[in-house]
């Protein structure tokens, strides 16, 4: 299946929206859960905001995504975003999350979409921290995020608690620093 990867634009916002919800309802599915959300909870996930993403690296709030699409469809497939801390004190940190629909998976786009989101950063000096959170269980997570370098720096026990299942949380961090 050919995939492109492209920045967010506002003509793809629909479909990044549909991919959302079809990624969502993947969680869960036989117990294996990827996101804090039961399918239906109308907590979230959020999704891309349009407001934030669009905005430039030094206002808070701002938000990057970059999309999979299967050029044979049109559909958007995977994402990946990273989002700024909410603090000005935080700014040169920012939060990564990704998310590819199953039948995309094990092709190698996790791991095209991480380094075009990792490169995004480097190539951006203010920025010298990415984190991201990922269940203990996710094994395949766990595994891209240690292969392009990211770091556990702690666990979060219990974190969660989806239809009965403790679920550990990582911290994983990754320095792109240009200063540490
Ligand atoms: C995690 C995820 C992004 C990986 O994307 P992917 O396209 O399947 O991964 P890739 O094919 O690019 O594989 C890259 C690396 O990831 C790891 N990996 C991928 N699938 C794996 C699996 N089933 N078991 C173990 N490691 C795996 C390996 O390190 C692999 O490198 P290798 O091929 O040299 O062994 C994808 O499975 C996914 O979207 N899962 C559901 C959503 C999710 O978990 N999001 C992250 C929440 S924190």
């Amino acid at each position: 299946m050919a995939t492109e990867i492209h920045p967010l634009t506002v003509e793809l916002i629909p479909a990044l929206a549909a991919h959302f919800g079809r990624h969502r309802n993947e969680s869960g599915v036989n117990d294996i859960h990827f996101m804090p959300f039961l399918p239906d909870d109308p907590q979230g996930p959020r999704g891309a905001s349009v407001d934030c993403a669009f905005l430039p690296l030094d206002k808070c709030g701002w938000q990057r995504w970059f999309c999979a699409q299967d050029m044979s469809t049109g559909n958007i497939v995977g994402h990946v975003d990273l989002k700024s801390d909410p603090l000005q004190s935080s700014m040169h940190w920012c939060q990564l999350g990704i998310g590819i629909e199953g039948a995309y998976r094990g092709q190698g786009l996790g791991e095209r979409l991480m380094s075009r989101a990792i490169d995004f950063a480097r190539h951006h000096e203010e920025l010298e921290w990415i984190e991201l959170r990922v269940f203990a269980n996710n094994t395949p997570a766990v595994s891209l995020y240690q292969k392009l370098g990211f770091k556990t720096v702690g666990v979060l026990r219990d974190r969660f608690r989806l239809r009965g299942q403790s679920i550990d949380d990582i911290v994983m961090v990754l320095s792109i620093g240009k200063t540490v």
